[in-house]
């Protein structure tokens, strides 16, 4: 046969060789099949891979407050001036519980470079150039004549920048708080601070700190400002916090506890964070929550990139992979008013008890809570039981806040289909499903929803990842093949709006010396954050989410992978776009006619974006942020058709104004 001759057979063509199939693809924008819930597409934020303690929490200083299992953990003496108890580690926890430890220095150092104290950062401290930084300490002088000189330091030892700090004597010993700025004057990803004692004298310290002054909106002892960007940019419809397994904890000592994240900081009750311990093949023995990112701190990151909170809440009962402690059903009333309590600090008026301390923080006006998890991966009888006793009081006191419930760790198995039936029956208002599976699960699966039924609870995806090896291998790769898996995926969820109202894939945030989990959704380093291919499929679903799901079919059929395609559509009532999404997930050029019918006016031209790797196995990288990453250009209308090729392995957005 000669190169380039075409024979088409109906709709099967051959060219030079190569099979290629011409499909016809009908979308009928006045056949609106259901709304799509602005909440549709959202974050789910963990406190994992060190995503809030040495990731978007912009602290550099490690063990700030000495508190580590280790006290001097992250902490290093420096200069040859030190003799034994120079430096003690004193603990007045009778008095201060949640922050018990400080250290107690003599200095008789002459001069600087004697005696000094060294911390080391998370994997050391990204600092740059022209960027002021805040240095800060609380501070009891014990006997005046100290002086603090402060000098940020490269990898090398050279000063980045440096400012000094003589401590002011107060007369009842009372702590205080001093601060100082500087700017450094380089880049460096690895620096390290160190602070050198210079004088006679004694003084007590805590709470060593030092921010970047260019946090997110520039707030004082905020977040990373480009990790929180890469979140807005995805417009994300709600962001669930502030986990995970960390809401269970191994223990119930060491669950999440909402009102001990609240308030200044230096009375915040640090506890090890679980991932510290929780593989062997990944131990992070420097893992702690500060909680500086604590309930208040959510609530604000939510309101500021717009999206509706939705915190998870302890339901009485530790990991069940761990300890698997429960509360004794006659000791859960602390459990179930820390959720009343919540409600109240959210959405509360100043009047109020907790609606008080919001306004103490900076917040008078509420946050406008509308949604809240209770259990986190929790299953069997005894979540059921707790569950219950949590669902009477919340919904007495406040009917109108939506509960969502755990179906488990696996969207199947006997689990979850006694959560399920369960759940069901008690009119659960949102029920979470958890799928980490590999892509093969999520092409085969892309009509789970189908059959689910359209007036009862409403789904939560709210933990999802395609893993391109197997749940926690090391081996996992955000790369191409998982991230085209997910958008097969997502189109089902987007054609089953009427009962899918959120997702999130999960986890965000890994930093890439720190990690536990992979696959995650934005990679980032002391400096610098990319995102995944996961991440771009997240980014069009949820900025070109729409307003209404539409009729997308071929041969009369919902397209879940027949031909190896997938494909929802859905019509934007606000800016006037219908918008088709489809998958092409095999190694075949599509030639396929997009006929749009049932819209008024359509303009001639519209866009395509697409997005697609150069092989199954493309990842994006520091180095190579945006190697898979959209691309958009116009397209031609014939009438109400678009002639298009998907290309192989591809994910397109066509968009086209219906004004
Ligand atoms: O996303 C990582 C972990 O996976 C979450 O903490 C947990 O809920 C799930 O098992």
């Amino acid at each position: 046969m000669k190169k380039g001759f075409i024979i088409c057979i109906i709709t099967a063509c051959i060219i030079a060789g190569n099979s290629y199939a011409q499909q016809s693809i009908v979308v009928k924008v006045d056949a609106v099949k259901s709304k799509i819930q602005p909440t549709m597409w959202g974050i789910f934020f963990e406190d994992i891979n060190l995503g809030a303690d040495g990731g978007i929490y912009a602290e550099l200083v490690k063990n700030r407050s000495f508190e580590f299992a280790t006290p001097l953990m992250g902490w290093k003496l420096q200069g040859n001036n030190f003799k034994e108890g120079d430096l003690l580690v004193q603990n007045r926890q009778e008095l201060n519980a949640a922050n018990p430890r400080y250290i107690h220095v003599t200095s008789h150092s002459s001069a600087k470079g004697q005696q000094g104290i060294t911390n080391e950062g998370f994997r050391g401290m990204g600092i740059k150039k022209g960027v002021g930084y805040d240095f800060s300490v609380l501070y009891r002088l014990q006997k005046p004549g100290v002086k603090l000189n402060i000098d940020l330091v490269d990898s090398t030892g050279k000063v980045l920048g440096s400012a000094s700090l003589i401590p002011a004597a107060n007369q009842n010993k009372d702590w205080k708080k001093q601060s100082v700025s500087f700017t450094a004057n380089a880049t460096e990803p690895k620096a390290r601070l160190n602070i050198w004692f210079e004088g006679t004298g004694v003084i007590d310290l805590d709470m060593i700190s030092l921010f970047p002054k260019d946090t997110w909106k520039n707030r004082p002892g905020g977040m990373r400002a480009d990790m929180v960007q890469k979140l807005a940019d995805l417009k994300p419809g709600f962001i669930r916090f502030p986990g995970g397994c960390i809401v269970e904890g191994r223990d119930l000592a060491n669950r999440y506890q909402w009102k001990k994240t609240i308030g200044p900081v230096e009375e915040r009750h640090l506890i090890m964070n679980r991932w510290n311990t929780e593989f062997a093949h990944r131990p992070t023995p420097d893992y702690y929550q500060t909680f500086g990112l604590g309930f208040f701190e959510y609530f604000q990151l939510a309101e500021d990139i717009g999206a509706e909170p939705l915190p998870i809440l302890n339901a009485g009962m530790a990991c069940q992979f761990n300890t698997a402690e429960v509360v004794p059903m006659d000791e859960i009333g602390p459990y179930v008013q820390d959720a009343l309590d919540l409600i109240e600090f959210a959405n509360g008026n100043t009047s109020t008890k907790w609606g008080k301390v919001r306004a103490r923080m900076g917040h008078p006006a509420p946050f406008n809570l509308k949604m809240l998890g209770v259990g986190n991966e929790n299953w069997g009888p005894q979540y059921v039981e707790r569950l219950q006793a949590f669902t009477k009081a919340i919904k007495a006191k406040y009917p109108d806040i939506k509960l969502d419930y755990s179906s488990g760790t696996d969207p199947n198995g006997d689990r979850f289909d006694y959560l399920n039936n369960y759940l069901r029956k008690m009119k659960a208002d949102v029920i979470d499903e958890h799928y980490y599976r590999r892509p093969e699960w999520f092409l085969a699966n892309a009509k789970r929803y189908d059959n689910y039924d359209r007036n009862g609870s409403k789904i939560f995806a709210g933990e999802y990842a395609a893993q391109s090896d197997h749940t926690v291998s090391v081996n996992n790769k955000n790369n191409w093949e998982t991230a085209i898996a997910e958008a097969a995926f997502m189109t089902g969820m987007e054609r089953n709006a009427a009962v899918v109202h959120m997702a999130s894939y999960a986890p965000l945030f890994a930093h890439i010396e720190g990690w536990q989990w992979t696959p995650d959704l934005i990679w980032v380093d002391n400096l610098r954050s990319y995102g995944t291919p996961n991440y771009y499929v997240q980014k069009l679903f949820s900025n070109y989410k729409g307003t209404d799901v539409v009729s997308i079919s071929m041969s009369n059929e919902e397209i879940a992978g027949q031909d190896s395609l997938y494909a929802s559509a859905a019509i934007d009532k606000k800016s006037n776009e219908v918008i088709i999404k489809v998958v092409n997930a095999s190694d075949k050029q599509k030639n396929t006619t997009f006929s749009i019918e049932g819209a008024e006016k359509l303009a001639g031209q519209g866009s395509l974006t697409l997005l697609k790797g150069d092989s199954l196995q493309a990842v994006n990288s520091l180095e190579n942020p945006t190697a898979v990453s959209p691309v958009t250009k116009p397209v031609e209308l014939k009438g109400k058709n678009l002639n298009i090729s998907l290309e192989p392995y591809s994910f397109s957005v066509i968009r086209v104004s219906t004004k």
